[in-house]
């Protein structure tokens, strides 16, 4: 049911009291990323200064979406908190999760790509189990858990298909439900509904709203769909083109209902629009 309340630019963002006891769960503080051209090719700046804080709430995750140009930087901040080379390390800059500097990946932060990044050897049920096993999960303990989140990914029956048996949107789905059934404390999304079409787009970010209710993680959300952004974002993140700064930070308050509903009323498109704007006054 949609209920008649709609996100505004003016919501306020909780405040959240500094605790010792219960750090951020990501500070990124003047965070800068420089890479090194091959064969004397000189340095390459991609992103400059970066800083941000997202607080732990009592049960419940913020959801970030990054808003930016191509190439300004946005894949890169997701792998400097991943974990993952060559954009991780940063070049200087402090990037800590709940408190503690980020070393490497690690199974409290999960990744979604674009690109359908199931293993085609391995059925839906096996790629579930993949991160589980990863994981160190004991064996008879992960397919249960792995069959738990196919269902809830709305996948039931398809466990003993292959990724090249699935639709781009049912691919997609495996890789939700093998992130999400690791419980990652951060879920890491780079452009993850980018290959699909508007409808099964609509389907996936109301799964992801279904879903996020129970997972209380917080996620970061990169995609070039304003609408996608503005639905699912507490928070909207506006980065300058290259060198990538963060050029406004947008509290909006959550989802307010069904996306084919929501992203239809004329509310909504206004404030689409408006956020739009200031994405190509960034750049
Ligand atoms: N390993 C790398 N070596 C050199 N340049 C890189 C590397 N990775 C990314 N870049 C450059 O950094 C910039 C930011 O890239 P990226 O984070 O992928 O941007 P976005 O995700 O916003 O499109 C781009 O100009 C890209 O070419
Ligand atoms: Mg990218």
């Amino acid at each position: 049911m949609t209920e008649a309340v709609t996100k505004s630019l003016t919501v306020d963002r909780p405040h959240v009291p500094a605790d010792p006891a219960n750090p951020p769960v990501v500070v990124f503080r003047d965070v800068t990323k420089t890479f090194t051209q091959p064969d004397g090719g000189g340095t390459f700046t991609a992103i400059e200064r970066i800083s941000f804080t997202i607080d732990d709430l009592p049960g419940k995750g913020e959801f970030v979406s990054m808003l930016g140009p191509s190439g300004c930087g946005k894949s890169t901040i997701l792998r400097i908190l991943a974990g993952l080379k060559p954009s991780f390390p940063a070049t200087s800059g402090t990037v800590l999760v709940k408190g503690k500097p980020v070393l490497g990946p690690g199974p409290e932060r999960g990744m979604v790509f674009q690109s359908y990044s199931s293993l085609p050897c391995y059925t839906v049920l096996q790629n579930v189990e993949l991160g589980l096993r990863l994981k160190g999960v004991p064996r008879g303990d992960r397919e249960e858990i792995a069959r738990h989140w196919i269902q809830r990914v709305r996948l039931g029956g398809n466990e003993h298909k292959y990724p090249h048996e699935l639709s781009g949107g049912m691919q997609q789905r495996v890789a939700i439900a093998r992130t999400l059934a690791v419980k990652p404390k951060i879920i890491l999304m780079d452009e993850p509904f980018g290959a699909l079409d508007r409808m099964t787009r609509w389907e996936m970010q109301d799964l992801i709203v279904d879903l996020w209710q129970n997972v209380e993680a917080t996620v970061f959300l990169i995609t070039h769909d304003i609408p996608e952004a503005v639905h699912l974002g507490d928070r909207v993140y506006i980065f300058t083109p290259s060198p990538g700064r963060l050029l406004e930070e947008i509290y909006i308050g959550p989802p307010t209902g069904p996306a084919a509903e929501v992203q239809r009323t004329a509310d909504f498109t206004a404030l689409a629009n408006e956020i739009s704007r200031k994405v190509e006054q960034a750049g």
